[in-house]
């Protein structure tokens, strides 16, 4: 396990799925945690609970990533409510499948806004402060599928290949502050995500995968870890796929 402790973490769509794993990880190995989420309510305040139980501290923030302006504020509230920012993962995603013949303007807008807009949005926000204090960690959390062509997937693909270029950039303007920037690209991982595709997709993702087995969301949350910790201080600017050898 790493050690991160005294550290705040702040994880965008914390409150379900991989980005639940990753804010419980997180919190095992110390840090303290702001948890943005659209969601509030039961699942964020036993989230919230769960990472006290870890004897670290829990900030939920509410907010839809898509909103420049309430994420322009986050650092601050996370500053206030925690007094320090170090990691920002960026999880918060949404998909809206159709055909590239019948996708709508608005499944095209919302998956964009929330995927890709709501990364820069958030590293637009958090990477002044890093800069000045010349340290930090941002971790984007793309997909396979952005290497890929999947049917019905145009915007989530685009999305997620959006966040590999935010990433590269990103790792190079901020190198030199000893900002660290990198991507995790799972491929299919049992959450709720998950369960409003047809079945037929997981056991395609199955038949796909070497190892024969599927992704779990703790298993994202550990490479997340190890990215944040002082192990991975020579590592910037890379996509790090998780996908249990489904896309080879
Ligand atoms: N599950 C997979 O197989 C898989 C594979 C590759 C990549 N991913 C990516 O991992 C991330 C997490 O996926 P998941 O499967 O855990 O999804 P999930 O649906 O289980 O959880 C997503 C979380 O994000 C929150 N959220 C959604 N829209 C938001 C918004 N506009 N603002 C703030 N919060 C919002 C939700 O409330 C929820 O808590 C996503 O970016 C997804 O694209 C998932």
């Amino acid at each position: 396990m790493q050690d991160l402790k005294d550290r705040v973490a702040t994880v965008t769509g914390g409150c379900s799925g991989i980005g639940r794993a990753i804010c419980v990880e997180l919190a095992k190995c110390g840090c303290d945690i702001a948890v943005i989420d659209i969601a509030s309510g039961p699942p964020a305040d036993s989230l919230a609970q769960e990472i006290r139980d870890f004897g670290c501290q829990a900030f939920l923030y509410q907010a839809d990533v898509a909103n420049f302006q309430k994420a322009q504020e986050c650092p601050m509230a996370v500053m206030r409510e925690l007094g320090r920012v170090d990691f920002l993962i960026n999880n918060a995603g949404v998909h809206s499948d159709a055909a590239i013949w019948k996708m709508t303007e608005e499944q095209w807008d919302r998956v964009i806004d929330v995927n890709l807009k709501g990364a820069f949005n958030y590293t637009r926000a958090f990477a002044p402060i890093m800069r000045e204090r010349r340290s930090g960690c941002i971790i984007n959390i793309t997909s396979v599928n952005a290497f890929r062509g999947k049917f019905g997937l145009t915007n989530y693909s685009a999305s997620k290949t959006g966040m590999i270029g935010l990433t590269k950039t990103t790792a190079r303007e901020m190198g030199k502050y000893n900002v660290r920037v990198n991507a995790v690209a799972p491929g299919y991982v049992q959450t709720s995500m998950m369960e409003k595709f047809p079945p037929e997709y997981r056991e395609q993702a199955l038949a796909e995968s070497v190892l024969n087995r599927l992704g779990l969301p703790e298993d994202v949350a550990h490479l997340v870890c190890f990215l944040c910790s002082e192990k991975a201080r020579h590592i910037t600017g890379d996509i790090i796929k998780i996908d249990g050898g489904q896309y080879l």
